[in-house]
């Protein structure tokens, strides 16, 4: 698929037009941010590594009736996608208690959370991404009622998704981010998951030692963070066939494959 102009660059990746107004190119890039692009970084390997683990998770979603945007993984760093008009705001789904919910409300880092927790942030980097409620979101007719009771079904759905099969491979799911966004197919809108899943969105820990996985390794100056990314890449299965290979690796077969 033909690459073409840059319509947009955000924080961890980039999307290109293609010849197909339905389609995008979304590029995974290196960078990593935290604290609203305070804190800012270059990790060699890591788009490559998101893009897999996106990849693996998107296309699995369809089992569960939840529609996304991914068409197919490109190459090691981009990915096929459907065009969709991004909702502002994060939709974030918590299992065990932590990062800005226990500072916000003063709950024990690591408590279990009876039932999950669904927050809305409005994504608005200028205002630091305040947490907004249902009401907030009909009010200002980001989503009607109707359609914010779909996502919400979504949300739950793929909790209970990503929970299974995160436990199934050792790691438990604390937390995660996910977007969605109209498409504009045919002239039919319909709200489908975008961006993407991944350590840099999700909160994972090791299931017995409780290591951090996941971007908390970035934000909390942990290190080691392509080598927890590889880890939960494989254990999902993703990076059997070079169970040595580091993701610097990766990187490394992808420029050479960029130079064909
Ligand atoms: P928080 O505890 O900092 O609010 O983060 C909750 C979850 O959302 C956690 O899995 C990290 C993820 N997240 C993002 O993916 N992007 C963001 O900009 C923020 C603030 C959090
Ligand atoms: N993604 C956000 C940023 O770039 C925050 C975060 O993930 O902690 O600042």
């Amino acid at each position: 698929m033909k690459k073409g102009k840059k319509l947009y660059e955000g924080k961890a990746k980039i999307i290109y037009a293609t010849p197909d107004k339905n389609l995008v190119i979304q590029y995974f890039k290196d960078d990593a941010t935290a604290f609203n692009n305070l804190k800012k970084s270059n990790i060699e390997g890591k788009g490559v590594i998101n893009n897999r683990i996106s990849e693996h998770i998107l296309s699995n979603l369809s089992q569960v009736g939840i529609k996304n945007h991914l068409v197919k993984r490109l190459n090691m760093r981009e990915q096929l996608v459907k065009l969709v008009d991004i909702i502002p705001i994060e939709f974030i789904v918590r299992n065990i208690a932590t990062g800005s919910l226990t500072k916000r409300l003063g709950i024990e880092d690591g408590t279990v959370l009876e039932r999950p927790l669904i927050e809305y942030c409005l994504k608005d980097d200028k205002l630091g991404d305040p947490i907004i409620s249902k009401e907030h979101i009909i009010t200002f007719n980001w989503l009607s009622k109707a359609q914010l009771d779909l996502v919400d079904g979504n949300l739950k759905r793929l909790n209970d998704f990503l929970l299974g099969m995160f436990r199934g491979v050792g790691i438990k799911l604390v937390d995660f981010k996910v977007e969605f966004g109209f498409t504009n197919e045919s002239n039919k809108s319909e709200i489908i998951l975008a961006d993407e899943i991944s350590p840099d969105t999700c909160r994972l820990w090791d299931s017995i030692t409780e290591k951090k996985l996941d971007k908390d390794r970035f934000r909390k100056d942990l290190g080691d963070l392509i080598p927890a990314y590889t880890e939960v890449a494989k254990r999902l299965g993703i990076l059997h066939e070079q169970s040595n290979v580091t993701a610097v690796n990766v990187t490394k077969l992808s420029s050479v494959k960029k130079k064909k």
